[in-house]
């Protein structure tokens, strides 16, 4: 699948398939995604338990919980706890080398390398704890998350993301380090929807999300653009679509699912 097609079939699939199992194989590939997606001074402070309902114990599946749709968590084959590991950064110093020594940063070497350690190291060490509370770090795993998830797309599975308030209890059953903060559970498996699942979710209008060189002025949006775009099927038809009410009652019965 192409990557623009990947980015307009994404959607939360909220109805997977219970009984089909996820090939461990496939979410090696979406781990692999976001091993390699940016993250400010190469830092890949995301990391992830994935919690395969088959082979796990009873003590980490029920740990698992979502306040809101909730039981996607239970049915899921596959959950991915999303993590971010501060510990990450205080080996910032190094992940900064490594960029030098790969030639991705500085022009010549060891200026380069001098200036890490005359001056960008020391200025990070003082920022740590204001970078620490800021939300670059978090926007960078969120990166990573979005990667696995058009990886998860392109090999026909299906994923939701899910808030949790279990932080702690989540921590100790897996045995994260004191460092990390679980950011999102994933719920993966094989769509039980359709793969349109009822058509592209509202977005706000383009041109109030989106300026050109200051706030007062609307990003052109371009007809031919758009056009291009929807033949390469990245953008859908809007939900709903004509059959969805049809595919929610169907959903319910086959999953078993409350009435909300
Ligand atoms: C970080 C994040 C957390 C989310 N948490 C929840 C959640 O706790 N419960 C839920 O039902 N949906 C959750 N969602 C799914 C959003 O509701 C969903 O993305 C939104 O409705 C738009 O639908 P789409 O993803 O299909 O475009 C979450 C999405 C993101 C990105």
């Amino acid at each position: 699948m192409e990557v623009q097609e990947a980015i307009g079939t994404r959607r939360s699939y909220r109805f997977l398939l219970p009984h089909k199992p996820v090939e461990l194989e496939k979410v090696q590939k979406m781990l692999e995604a976001a091993r390699l997606a940016s993250f400010w001074g190469n830092v890949q402070a995301l990391r992830a338990v994935v919690v395969h309902r088959e082979t796990a114990t009873d003590a980490v599946t029920k740990s698992l919980f979502a306040p809101v749709a909730g039981f996607q968590v239970d049915r899921a084959p596959v959950v991915i706890v999303w993590y971010l590991d501060y510990g990450a950064l205080d080996e910032q110093g190094e992940r900064l080398k490594e960029l030098v020594r790969a030639r991705a940063l500085g022009i010549e070497e060891q200026a380069a390398l001098d200036y890490l350690d005359q001056t960008l190291i020391p200025f990070f060490e003082a920022a740590m704890p204001l970078i620490k509370e800021g939300a670059l770090t978090d926007m960078d795993c969120g990166q990573g998350i979005a990667q696995a998830t058009l990886m998860a797309i392109e090999q026909g599975l299906g994923t939701c993301l899910l808030g949790t308030t279990n932080q702690e209890q989540i921590k100790a059953n897996l045995g994260l380090p004191e460092t990390a903060k679980v950011l999102v559970l994933m719920c993966v498996g094989y769509p039980a929807e359709s793969r349109e699942a009822g058509g592209q979710r509202p977005r706000l209008p383009f041109e109030q999300m989106f300026k050109l060189n200051g706030y007062d002025t609307p990003f052109p949006r371009s007809e031919t653009v758009v056009e291009e775009l929807t033949e390469a099927k990245m953008l859908q038809a809007s939900a709903p679509l004509p059959w969805r009410q049809a595919e929610l009652d169907y959903l319910q019965k086959a999953l078993d699912l409350p009435n909300f």
